[in-house]
């Protein structure tokens, strides 16, 4: 019903437009002054988060991409390997579990079978198993040692949006809170995260004021039949989740692609005309990965692609070499996929409603898969 859809024109766009809400409801009542402690994880004991050896995420579709992004960031705070695995392949490949394995699911809907599936089979094997859930008293978070709700509110579209930022926060909670637990990150290092973490909801405010610009970009490019998504280090993950909602809602060839993998094939397949995301690291980051990502524009620029860069806000460097630019605020660089996501969330749905489709309901999807 229109009603439910609170003026907006889909549940899409209102989901959308939400996002700063379901980071900042995500972050409620999980910080303590300058610190993360998020009750949930308290009922485990700090001896048992201190003496996990590894991590391995499970999850399938956006939330993979949520789990793929967090990855970077745990790893960096709590110093633990972390892997992420698709929850199809992980049950089927007979994986190595010990009881000092934590296993962390990603599931909006918490009814997805593939992820139901891998998640009992884990416990089974002897590891713990946290749950990060956007909806309360499904079946995924009853499987579980222990769940971490995200509060992104009920996610109509079958395409994920919300839910994926609420994700990448639950999981930059829970890696905060380990690295505290772990003695990993000094208590200022920690602060400064917080900092970055409760000032996202209005970062991404101010990406959301590009909406109108994104639209004439998506309508210009209404009769596009491929686009290419290029991104390194977080901003990989980011690549492969805009080519997902390419696909899902606007039924176009999309793919996303390491910038650094590059040169390892993908340039092959550009050519005249090619539509290329690049999603820029800040120049203000490791000092080696901008000047590579802005060297990869102008690789494929010189073959003739048309760039769209999603850039920090004042980075120069790639104005001469992108025939569009997104800014997006300035970020310590973990913390700019909840950023770089939006333009490519709001760049397909554009583009579905430019090619006339139902953008909340694309064909042959459903909001949750509960069969194997
Ligand atoms: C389905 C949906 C995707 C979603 C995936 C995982 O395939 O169409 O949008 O990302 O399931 O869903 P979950 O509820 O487990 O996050």
């Amino acid at each position: 019903a229109a009603a439910d859809k609170g003026g907006w024109s889909s549940f899409m766009a209102k989901e959308v437009a939400e996002q700063p809400d379901a980071v900042a409801n995500t972050l409620r009542g999980r910080i303590v002054g300058d610190a993360v402690v998020v009750p949930e994880l308290t009922a485990f004991g700090d001896e048992v988060l201190a003496g996990i050896r590894r991590i391995v995420i499970i999850a399938c579709g956006t939330a993979a991409y949520a789990g793929m992004t967090a990855q970077y960031a745990i790893e960096k705070w709590a110093r633990v390997p972390v892997t992420i695995e698709l929850s199809h392949e992980f049950r089927y490949r007979e994986p190595v579990i010990t009881d000092d394995t934590l296993v962390i699911s990603i599931s909006q809907s918490g009814e997805t079978m593939d992820t139901l599936m891998a998640v009992k089979y884990a416990r089974e094997a002897g590891a713990r198993v946290i749950s990060i859930c956007n909806t309360q008293g499904a079946t995924i978070p009853r499987e579980s040692d222990a769940v971490v709700y995200t509060h992104a509110g009920p996610e109509v579209a079958v395409a994920s949006t919300k839910a994926f930022v609420a994700q990448i926060t639950a999981l930059y909670l829970f890696g905060l809170h380990l690295a505290r637990v772990r003695g990993t990150l000094s208590a200022a290092e920690q602060a400064v995260q917080v900092g970055e973490l409760t000032a996202v909801p209005a970062k991404i405010a101010t990406v959301l004021e590009s909406s109108a610009s994104i639209a004439q970009l998506a309508h210009w490019m209404a009769d596009t039949r491929s686009v290419l998504f290029l991104g390194r280090n977080v901003g990989f993950p980011i690549a492969m989740e805009g080519a997902l909602k390419l696909k899902e809602l606007a039924y176009i060839h999309a793919e996303g692609f390491a910038a650094g993998e590059l040169k390892h094939g993908p340039i092959a397949l550009i050519e005249p005309g090619q539509p290329v995301f690049v999603v820029v690291p800040s120049p203000r980051g490791s000092a080696s990965l901008h000047p590579k990502v802005v060297s990869n524009i102008q690789e494929i620029r010189a073959r003739g692609a048309r760039v769209i860069a999603i850039a920090e806000q004042g980075d120069a460097a790639v104005l001469p070499f992108a025939d569009e630019v997104v800014h997006i605020p300035l970020a310590a660089p973990l913390f700019e996929p909840l950023l770089a996501v939006i333009p490519l969330q709001i760049f397909a749905m554009e583009l579905s409603i430019a090619k006339g489709l139902d953008v909340d309901q694309p064909r042959n999807l459903a909001k949750s898969v509960t069969v194997e």
